[in-house]
């Protein structure tokens, strides 16, 4: 089957959130995800980009048919202040009909590759613990599970939080 993989634009948005809530349902956590389109857009193809992603397209049966989104990685860079520039890698994924065909891996050289023209020194990313198949899927590609070699736990302060920390709003 013959795949493309190319840069998002502002067209994708509507296949980037169909992707990005098929993962959420694959982690079991579909409701937690309540992005929508429209800060995608804004968020990913504005002036200072949030995010970037590589999409992977397969063209369709005869040369006229449309072609297809069927995977996608987003990422951003980061900066570790021991030893500079991070890919992180925030989500992975490729539709169920169209694993194993090495998209994933190409995907993965592409972003390898980005690293290593901008000289990041490492790539980052978090996978649930019950996702088996893809932290194997990392580690036989040499990734180090960092929780268990170097006991360090995943935080976040929430919107609440966030408010209760922040100068209160005037009156
Ligand atoms: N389905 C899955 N894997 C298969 C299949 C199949 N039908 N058939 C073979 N495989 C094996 C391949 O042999 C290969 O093994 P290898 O690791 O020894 O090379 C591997 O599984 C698949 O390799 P690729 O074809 O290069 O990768 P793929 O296109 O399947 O994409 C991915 C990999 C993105 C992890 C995909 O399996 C997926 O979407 N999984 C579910 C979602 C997921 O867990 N995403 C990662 C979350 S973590 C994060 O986002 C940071």
């Amino acid at each position: 089957m013959e795949y493309k993989l190319r840069k998002a634009e502002p067209k994708d948005v509507s296949d980037i959130l169909r992707l990005v809530k098929e993962l959420a349902k694959y982690e079991e956590m579909e409701h937690q995800v309540t992005l929508t389109e429209k800060e995608l857009l804004e968020d990913g193809f504005g002036d200072t980009p949030f995010y970037h992603c590589i999409i992977a397209d397969i063209q369709g049966e005869s040369s006229s048919d449309d072609s297809k989104v069927v995977g996608f990685a987003m990422y951003y860079f980061t900066y570790d202040p021991w030893v500079g520039k991070q890919l992180y890698l925030e989500e992975f994924y490729v539709m169920d009909e169209y694993r194993g065909l090495g998209i994933g891996s190409e995907i993965l050289r592409h972003l390898s590759d980005l690293a290593m023209k901008t000289r990041c020194t490492g790539m980052m990313f978090v996978v649930a613990e019950n996702n088996e198949p893809s932290v194997q899927y990392y580690k036989r590609r040499g990734a180090e599970d960092l929780s268990q070699e170097e006991g360090w736990r995943l935080f976040r302060f929430d919107k609440t939080s966030l408010v209760k920390m922040a100068t209160p709003a005037e009156e």
